[in-house]
């Protein structure tokens, strides 16, 4: 049966971009229906991202202190066992709980969920596919799309999500593998190292360029958490590209060479990850009815106020421009909803966070020592290592430091980097200043507590305005 109903807004996708959107919709007055068909909302980030992975970082890295780290401190632990169908059951546990949570609150800002797979029939009409059978289409003044992204492939292997897994498969494995190989050192690859090397595997990663971490980390500080997961036990295996897969026995064979060509060599897993970054998701959405099209990178092409050449119809999130994460998603999904509200939004691109949760973690803002020697930039680098913070000491947890990059003429700060424990929080401060434009003696002479993790980032602002107390 088909019906026909006019929203203002109908938003394909229910991802992070997606269901923020449509909350922000409903709490403006708009009314507004938000089509997902993979059964649950929060998309990738909630279901098989940032949540479960997150779960399973903090639950590996507990256990993996309990069996190396607790002598030292005065605790005595005797009989340590991994439950892994446990563990994975409290990764379940918050994600079913934080879904659910979204569901909620669609009910309390009116915004209809339709479950089922949305494709454009005509620039106004959203034909779907509904989960629990039959078809529906809805018309939509605006229509808002929020797909988001996909793993891509890697050419040759084939992806089975037991042998040959994507971050989907990593975050589900029923038993810990023997041998591991990641291939792609980017965020995905450490993240999902990092909990099975801490979880028994051995985990060599094979990454293409010179150093980890994916585009955005800066140099000197890729090279500081190298070394600390190294010593945690994983292998790196950098400058190295892959040149084929054999996924045709129990054991997966994974042929590599020196990025530049030389010498081969043959790596045996029997858990292969591909992480060689995402791609925009589009598929089955009836772009081509409408005559959208993407770019050569999979990309809907939008201006700067998410709108496709047909104005009434715009894209935020992974399925666009601009990094691939979660609050870059909600920040767009807020701005996009202004947009059409108040023809008015703002994201500063310059101020998005990135964070790595390995242990230590890994967080950054703003540019790293290559761009700005690419752009031609004259800055001053104020750093203080955490080996010189008090509670870092007290805590012997002390690996990593914090790095702040600040014009060299008006001291206004470019960039910070941390690699240390908790710099996913405390980036935010770095965030914070760099929002609103603070120079690095701004930040030298703002009073932080004692003892606290957060005094390593003033000590840094100090060396970068004049000189650290403490090293
Ligand atoms: P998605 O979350 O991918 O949502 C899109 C949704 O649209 C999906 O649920 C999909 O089912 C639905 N959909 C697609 N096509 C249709 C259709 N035709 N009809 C109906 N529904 C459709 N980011 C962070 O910021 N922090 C992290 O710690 C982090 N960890 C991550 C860990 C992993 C393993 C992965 C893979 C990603 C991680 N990310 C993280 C990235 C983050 O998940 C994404 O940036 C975020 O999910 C993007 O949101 P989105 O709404 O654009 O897309
Ligand atoms: P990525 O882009 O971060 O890293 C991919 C890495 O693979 C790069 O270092 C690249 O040089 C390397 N590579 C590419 N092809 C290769 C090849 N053939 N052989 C060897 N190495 C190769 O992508 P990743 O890790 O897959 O993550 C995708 C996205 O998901 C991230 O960019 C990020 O936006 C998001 N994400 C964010 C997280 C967070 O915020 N904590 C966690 C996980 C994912």
């Amino acid at each position: 049966a088909t019906e026909t109903e006019e929203k203002d807004l109908v938003i394909i996708g229910g991802g992070v971009a997606g269901y923020v959107a449509a909350i922000k919709a409903g709490q403006e007055g708009l009314k507004v229906a938000c089509i997902e068909k993979r059964g649950s909302l929060g998309g990738t980030c909630l279901n098989v991202g940032c949540i479960p992975s997150k779960s399973l970082l903090n639950n590996s890295h507990l256990y993996h202190q309990i069996l190396h780290d607790t002598k030292n401190r005065g605790i005595e632990v005797a009989d340590v066992k991994l439950n892994l169908k446990q563990m994975m059951k409290a990764k379940e546990t918050s994600v079913n709980g934080l879904t659910k949570g979204i569901e909620f609150l669609f009910k309390k800002n009116n915004v209809e969920y339709i479950k089922g797979t949305g494709a454009f029939a005509d620039e106004h009409t959203v034909q779907v596919n509904l989960t629990e059978g039959g078809e529906t289409s809805i018309r939509g003044k605006n229509i808002l799309i929020a797909t988001g992204s996909e793993a891509t492939p890697f050419p040759g292997l084939t992806i089975d999500e037991k042998k040959v897994i994507t971050s989907t498969g990593a975050i589900a494995l029923e038993t810990v593998p023997k041998k591991m190989v990641v291939i792609g050192g980017g965020i995905i690859g450490l993240e999902m190292a990092s909990v099975w090397s801490r979880l028994g595997a051995e985990v060599t990663v094979v990454e293409f360029l010179g150093q980890i971490g994916g585009p955005g980390m800066d140099a000197e500080i890729s090279k500081n958490i190298q070394k600390t997961l190294a010593k945690q036990g994983i292998k790196f295996k950098l400058n190295t590209k892959v040149v084929e897969g054999d996924d045709s026995a129990a054991d997966v064979k994974i042929k590599v060479e020196a990025a530049k060509g030389g010498k081969e060599e043959t790596l045996d897993a029997d858990v292969v990850l591909v992480a060689i970054g995402r791609r925009p998701y589009t598929a089955g959405l009836g772009l081509e009815n409408i005559g959208l099209e993407t770019d050569n990178r999979g990309r809907i092409v939008i201006d700067q106020e998410y709108r496709t050449k047909i104005p009434h119809i715009r894209v935020i999130g992974d399925v666009t421009f601009g990094p691939m994460l979660a609050h870059k998603a909600e920040e767009e999904a807020v701005a996009v909803i202004e947009y059409i509200t108040k023809n008015y939004g703002h994201v500063n691109y310059g101020a998005i966070p990135s964070v790595m949760y390995t242990h230590p973690e890994v967080a950054w803002v703003g540019q790293n020592e290559a761009e700005l020697k690419e752009a031609g930039v004259k800055y001053k680098i104020g750093s203080f290592p955490f080996s010189a913070n008090s509670r870092a000491k007290t805590n012997a947890d002390s690996d990593g430091m914090v790095k702040f990059l600040a014009d060299a003429e008006t001291d206004r700060i470019l960039g910070i980097h941390i690699v240390g424990p908790n710099a996913g929080e405390m980036i935010a401060e770095g965030v914070l200043a760099l929002e609103y434009g603070a120079s690095s003696e701004d930040v030298a002479r703002t009073s932080h507590a004692h003892p606290t993790l957060a005094e390593a980032f003033k000590e840094a602002a100090m060396a970068t305005h004049g000189k650290a107390i403490h090293y």
